[in-house]
């Protein structure tokens, strides 16, 4: 008997979408397998964010589909896509915390957001967002007075606080050294076995990459050009992959 596919909690298919007059996603289709981590990785300005952004119904393609637990979201009312938004913790690139905000209203936003008013159940649940991150005896700082790495711990713990079925990373670990980004890789594992999100995570960091991936996509000229296991990426011999895993510059146009 043939095995069943496993199930997609993402399935986006065929999304086209120009930005500032550019084509950015020229028919980008990619499954997210429900449990698993994906790592995306692509050329800076390729378009990773902004398909990020499509699969949480944050923005919307020309033409394509995009289905999230089985529902389709595109072309879908506004009103409806609240609850869709639910499901998903973000990770935005820049790490975007309030800054007028301490820590403890940092994390504690997603749940007044969500309308929960009870501030005893808030507090417990903003400690324990925190203390799954480190970062449970800073609750009353203030953004501009965190390290880099601390805002990013601080930005996942308000990611994770309202349980998301599914986690959406952009670019977790950048500017972050060696050990910081070993923390947070461990974080986003930690997540992974703990609470069985599912995660998508954009990095350019390919040391990430080998820790945390059960499955890579290469995002190429608006569209996925590989997606399979790290052994595969990592063996490749396709060209431009190579060219992006080898770290080597573009070369001159032949005249
Ligand atoms: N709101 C917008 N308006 C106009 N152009 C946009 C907008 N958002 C993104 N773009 C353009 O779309 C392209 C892809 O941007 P995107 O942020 O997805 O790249 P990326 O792959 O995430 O790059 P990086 O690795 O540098 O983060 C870029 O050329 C960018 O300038
Ligand atoms: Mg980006």
């Amino acid at each position: 008997m043939p095995h069943p596919s496993p199930a997609a909690f993402i399935e986006a298919t065929g999304l086209i979408k120009h930005l500032g007059g550019h084509l950015v996603l020229n028919g980008a289709s990619l499954r997210l397998l429900e449990g698993e981590t994906l790592a995306v990785l692509g050329r800076s300005g390729d378009g990773k964010s902004v398909l990020l952004k499509h699969l949480a119904g944050l923005m919307m393609p020309e033409s394509g589909s995009v289905r999230i637990d089985g529902d389709e979201i595109v072309g879908v009312d506004e009103r409806r896509l609240g609850p869709v938004r639910r499901k998903f913790g973000l990770l935005f690139q820049n790490g975007a915390l309030f800054d007028s905000f301490n820590v403890e209203e940092n994390v504690a936003f997603p749940l007044l957001e969500q309308g929960l008013r009870d501030s005893g159940e808030i507090r417990r649940r903003v400690r324990v967002s925190l203390e799954a991150v480190g970062m449970v005896d800073h609750l009353m700082k203030m953004p501009i007075h965190l390290s880099g790495g601390q805002r990013k711990r601080v930005a996942l713990a308000r990611a994770i606080i309202a349980q998301p079925h599914c986690l959406l990373y952009d670019e977790p670990t950048a500017g972050l050294d060696p050990i910081a980004t070993a923390n947070i890789d461990r974080l986003i594992r930690d997540f992974q076995r703990r609470f069985r999100v599912t995660s998508l995570v954009i990095t350019h960091d390919l040391q990430s990459v080998r820790r945390i991936a059960d499955r890579i996509a290469f995002l190429c000229a608006g569209r996925i050009h590989f997606i399979g296991s790290p052994d595969a990426f990592f063996a490749t011999e396709d060209p431009m992959m190579r060219q992006f895993l080898d770290g080597r510059a573009d070369e001159p146009e032949a005249s």
